[in-house]
């Protein structure tokens, strides 16, 4: 990486940081309600989608590692994986918290899920640091967007806690979400045709870690359904916003290359 973008990733890393430290901390001890949990009121469908993300979340030092295997040089992203690490890392306590504390998992429970999901792995699914980064843009969008739905059935439910817990989380996702978006645009200024093949490549084949990471195929629709993310939404929500967020329309992007389409996102069930 030349000089520039690496100074440029820098200055939108310092900003990212910045916002964070003054505006978006939270503590998961005195920031969730815990108090005002009532273990009376539990709901299984709303319980299993949290166990899931906490397990999705749970993959955090195969993400660390492949970020840092990836952009450990470069001291504004190697410094960023260190923050958003420690941002992440606080995901998967709070929904870990919130099944424990709200008496629908037992602790027995939560180590068994967690070997369970632990015994696979997960795998960078593209291989150029460029295609990471676009594809690291679009899974904290898609994270953001299932946090939402989740935030809003817990609201449907009465079971607020749970939603203050998706608040908070889904808030450091849209953070996670402009701060690639801005290193994106910088590669767009860099390269413009590269990085316009890379992202219409990454749009096309999009798939979240959920998918790959669930062996099971109907807890995989169970969860694809409760998320209420299909081919339509993916469009609507995640890409749409992507491309307006980097100046783009979906006329920038070049046509496929033979070959190597895949189903994007949702759209093969
Ligand atoms: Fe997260
Ligand atoms: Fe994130």
């Amino acid at each position: 990486m030349n000089r520039n973008l690496r100074e440029s990733f820098h200055r939108s890393y310092m900003t990212f940081f910045e916002n964070a430290e003054r505006t978006r901390r939270w503590n998961l001890f005195n920031d969730i309600d815990w108090d005002a949990l009532d273990s009376s009121k539990s709901d299984p469908q709303l319980a299993t989608n949290a166990e899931t993300f906490f397990g999705v979340e749970m993959f955090l030092p195969d993400y660390l590692n492949t970020h840092l295997e990836l952009f450990g040089r470069n001291y504004a992203q190697a410094w960023f994986a260190a923050n958003w690490g420690y941002e992440e890392s606080k995901h998967s306590l709070a929904l870990r918290e919130y099944l424990h504390r709200s008496g629908q998992r037992t602790e027995e429970q939560l180590h068994d899920y967690a070997d369970t999901v632990l015994a696979k792995r997960w795998e960078r699914p593209y291989e150029s640091p460029r295609e990471m980064l676009i594809y690291g843009m679009m899974q904290e969008l898609t994270t953001f967007v299932v946090y939402r739905s989740q935030r809003a059935l817990a609201l449907e439910t009465d079971h607020q806690v749970l939603a203050d817990i998706y608040r908070l989380i889904g808030r450091d996702e849209m953070a996670h979400t402009k701060f690639y978006q801005h290193m994106v645009a910088l590669l767009l200024d860099d390269d413009r045709e590269g990085t316009l093949a890379d992202l219409a490549h990454v749009l096309r084949t999009f798939h979240m870690p959920a998918e790959q990471l669930l062996p099971d195929p109907d807890a995989r629709t169970a969860l694809m359904r409760s998320t209420g993310i299909n081919g339509q939404v993916y469009l609507r929500d995640i890409v749409a916003p992507t491309l307006k967020a980097l100046d783009l329309t979906r006329h920038d992007l070049p046509v496929a290359k033979p070959g190597t389409t895949a189903p994007p996102h949702g759209q093969e069930k």
